[in-house]
């Protein structure tokens, strides 16, 4: 079986790659190679005999129709998705994880024969206030340009499986986290941060809640996914939660405490506009098909905060150049005036 992966050289597409190589697929993987992605992260799949590598644009529709062909699976990881960073520059955003996706829509629909399956994510329902569970068929409201573009996505996908009868699955998930995530997100920059004692900058009163899925309990969603892919034309969505929900201060202070930092480390700045409260998905259907997260929160991040340990010369060098000029753009002031 052939699979086209997009975003693969990203931090979940990564996984997946190494996932579906692991299970006997042959895998195309189709990577800009933004600042996002890290080639290191599939380093181990060089050489693969079942592994290609294409440096290439999701907007490029003779290269994707191309890439397609033969393909009896598509998957679309490639995105922008750092929140923070659509708040800077939406324009990005409109046109990788929108243009994008209607680029992947338009070469897959003369093609029958290929699924198709879409990453997309919790945020497309904006905050869920506790108790609720955002279910398949909850209403859009997404609060940030990231999620605005994740949920125009989600409606290019219903207009095509609409008109021209595709059976598309989208993937809702909440926060992954583990190895190979970019510095720029919540768990590897306080994880750097902590290491390198340098103050961790928590946004606005860090009450907010984010529900945490490891990343390898995500590859396994993704496996029982794909083991019945509904074929009726439409758009199949799949809520892949954890139901494991921590407070970003708690977060916070549990990395201080695996890596014996003070946590005066944490340091309240000026809060993210637009900042939803809290995530919170309804996955029982998905649990109703066998899948169920392995690893508890605290031992995923322990591994976690680990891993950025031991990896972090790697990540050093990200220190320098964009990111280093992105860090001053998003934190310098907040630092400043605390
Ligand atoms: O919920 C799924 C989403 O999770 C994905 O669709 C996004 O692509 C992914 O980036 C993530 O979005 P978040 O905005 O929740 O992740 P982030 O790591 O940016 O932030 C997690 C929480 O931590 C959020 O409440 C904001 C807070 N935070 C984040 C950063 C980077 C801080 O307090 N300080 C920070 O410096």
């Amino acid at each position: 079986m052939r699979a086209l992966v997009t975003g693969g050289c990203g931090f979940i597409g990564s996984h997946v790659v190494r996932g579906l190589l692991a299970d006997g697929w042959e895998v195309t993987n189709l990577d800009k190679l933004t600042y996002a992605a890290n080639p290191a992260n599939l380093a181990e799949a060089e050489g693969h005999p079942r592994y290609r590598f294409v440096q290439g644009d999701i907007c490029d529709l003779a290269l994707v129709r191309e890439l397609m062909d033969g393909a009896d699976l598509v998957l679309n990881f490639a995105a922008e998705t750092h929140v923070d960073r659509s708040l800077l520059e939406p324009g990005v955003f409109v046109r990788t994880d929108v243009e994008g996706v209607v680029t992947l829509l338009e070469a897959a629909r003369a093609r029958p024969g290929t699924a198709l399956v879409h990453m997309s994510t919790d945020e497309v329902f904006g905050s869920i206030p506790a108790p609720g569970e955002a279910a398949e068929d909850a209403p859009f409201a997404p609060s940030s340009p990231y999620a605005a573009s994740k949920a125009a996505a989600e409606l290019m996908v219903r207009a095509y499986a609409e008109t021209y009868g595709m059976a598309v699955t989208v993937l809702r998930c909440c926060n992954v986290y583990g190895p190979n995530q970019h510095v720029e997100k919540f768990i590897p920059l306080f994880t750097m941060r902590a290491l390198a004692g340098e103050p961790m900058p928590l946004y606005g009163d860090g009450m907010q809640e984010r529900e945490w899925l490891y990343a390898g309990d995500f590859v396994e969603a993704l496996r029982v996914v794909l083991r019945e892919l509904p074929a009726e034309p439409g758009v199949h969505a799949v809520h892949i939660g954890s139901g494991e929900r921590v407070r970003n201060r708690e977060t916070a202070e549990l990395i201080c405490e695996l890596l014996e930092r003070p946590r005066e480390l944490i340091t309240p700045v000026a809060d993210r506009p637009g900042h939803d409260r809290r995530y919170a998905l309804d996955s029982s259907r998905l649990r109703a098909r066998g899948w169920r997260p392995r690893v508890p929160f605290r031992e995923g991040l322990a591994a976690t905060v680990a891993w950025y340990r031991d990896h972090g010369a790697a990540w050093a060098q990200t220190a320098s150049g964009e990111f280093a000029r992105y860090f001053e753009r998003q934190y310098g002031e907040r630092l400043a005036r605390r």
